[in-house]
């Protein structure tokens, strides 16, 4: 079976959808509107929704929407609006300190009933690290491995109260079992973190891990710890590459391939024709403004905007990958994109407003579940992230006419099975790394 992931970002994925006159351009701060979208997204029995973040405002607010809610409190008021989708939020690992976080997932987690998963993210920008005592942004490398290190203690915290640990025993007047919980004491390079977790062990043991980086730091900590992925591909090819990299790297690190979801990322423009979804496709582009977008990419691609003329390709001396300490594998999949295809600068910005590098598709909803089907059985992929271009309607004419056909293809659950996140997706509830260790002592 397929999995999907509902990407939910403002009134949607399309940097212009904003100015269409159906959209309500103050919707970012509206739970009201979030409520509806994670209702439709459950209508849709889809496994999850996902919301992206950086502790930093994004972009210029002259040109989009700005400013989002902070994404756990958010999925925390939409886990009382919903019963099934599970709730993913992003939370970055070079800027908070893993007991806070992981007490947060930890609670998320219990106020959903096991619908929680957190994005782990090293957070790109440059800007974020002024918010946070720093001058500059960390090396890649040390931001991936304090990522690490993030997850490991995070593990520990999570699993730092056996599940029977609580008691609850009235008439022994004992609420719990001192011995059942296990101190964290993590000593490492970049954290020191005595433990145990304020919050018992909650209903999926831990959160869903999910995992965006695509470099090859990033595919490495996925390969470790990820249970899902989201990636930007633009081609089957690559896709595929991408795929059997991964699943590769998962079964050196002694994992089961099968329990890493590979989720790219797809943009669709739906309409009844073809036409029509070309024409919602045009119409957006349209409402791009050539000159912010421009000044986004430069910054992109460490040039200055000068040296991006709208109507020739992009300039011949480039930064290679390595010279990027940012978000290495988005810099390589825009440059790689704009030379195979021979973009222009305003042809590439075109589509980049799309989605930002991932995969747009127009077409009908038989042409955009074929698009999905076509990735999904040939390897490149699990399931994927629904990136609307608009929303509400994009969502809307994603649940109500691609999901029946994939319903109908047997590709698609009609019903939710499972009560947690991980049912959704397949996985099995982890079990107590400290529990495990003991039984292995006492055999
Ligand atoms: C679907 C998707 C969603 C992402 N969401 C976020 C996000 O919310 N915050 C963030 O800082 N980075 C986000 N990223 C970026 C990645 O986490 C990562 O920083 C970026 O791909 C660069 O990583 P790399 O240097 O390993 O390639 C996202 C990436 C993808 C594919």
């Amino acid at each position: 079976m397929l999995h999907l992931n509902a990407f939910l970002m403002g009134v949607g994925h399309h940097e212009a959808a904003w100015r269409l006159p159906e959209s309500d351009p103050f919707a970012q701060t509206d739970v009201a509107h979030f409520t509806r979208l994670a209702r439709i997204a459950e209508r849709g029995k889809l496994d999850s929704l996902f919301l992206a973040d950086s502790p930093v405002l994004w972009n210029s607010i002259g040109r989009r929407p700005g400013g989002t809610l902070e994404p756990t409190v958010l999925l925390t008021a939409l886990a009382g609006a919903t019963r099934h989708i599970g709730l993913i939020a992003t939370a970055s690992t070079t800027y908070n300190e893993p007991f806070n976080l992981a007490r947060r997932f930890a609670s998320l987690d219990h106020v959903s009933g096991g619908r929680a998963g957190w994005n782990i993210v090293t957070t790109a920008g440059e800007q974020a690290a002024r918010n946070f005592n720093l001058d500059e942004l960390p090396a890649h490398r040390d931001r991936y491995e304090r990522a690490a290190e993030f997850v490991e203690v995070s593990l520990k915290l999570w699993d730092s109260w056996d599940d029977a640990a609580p008691l609850g025993d009235k008439d022994a007047g004992r609420w719990g079992d001192d011995d059942l919980l296990y101190p964290t004491e993590h000593v490492g390079r970049y954290f020191r973190v005595a433990g145990p977790l304020n919050v018992p062990r909650s209903p999926q043991g831990y959160p869903l891990l999910v995992q965006a980086g695509s470099s090859e730091d990033g595919k490495e900590l996925a390969a470790r710890y990820a249970e899902a992925v989201f990636t930007a591909q633009q081609t089957l090819a690559e896709a595929q590459a991408f795929y059997r990299d991964l699943k590769e790297r998962a079964a050196r690190a002694g994992r089961d391939p099968d329990t890493i979801k590979i989720l790219p990322g797809i943009v669709p423009a739906i309409g009844a024709t073809e036409a029509e979804a070309r024409a919602l496709e045009d119409e957006l582009d349209r409402l791009i403004k050539p000159e912010y977008a421009r000044q986004q990419l430069a910054t992109t691609l460490r040039v200055a905007p000068e040296d991006l003329d709208l109507d020739k390709e992009l300039p011949a001396d480039l930064p290679a990958e390595d010279e990027i300490e940012g978000a290495k594998s988005r810099y390589t999949l825009i440059v790689t994109l704009a030379r195979r295809e021979r973009l222009t600068v305003r042809q590439l910005i075109g589509r980049l407003g799309g989605g930002r590098g991932h995969r747009t598709f127009a077409g009908t909803p038989e042409q955009v579940a074929d698009a999905i089907e076509e990735w999904y059985r040939s390897g490149a992929a699990d399931g994927f992230n629904i990136m609307p271009p608009v929303l509400p309607s994009g969502l809307e004419a994603f649940v109500d006419h691609v999901v029946p056909i994939l319903q109908r293809r047997g590709l698609f659950r009609t019903e939710y099975t499972g009560a947690t996140l991980r049912d959704h997706y397949g996985l099995p509830r982890p079990t107590n790394q400290f529990t495990r260790q003991l039984a292995a002592t006492a055999r």
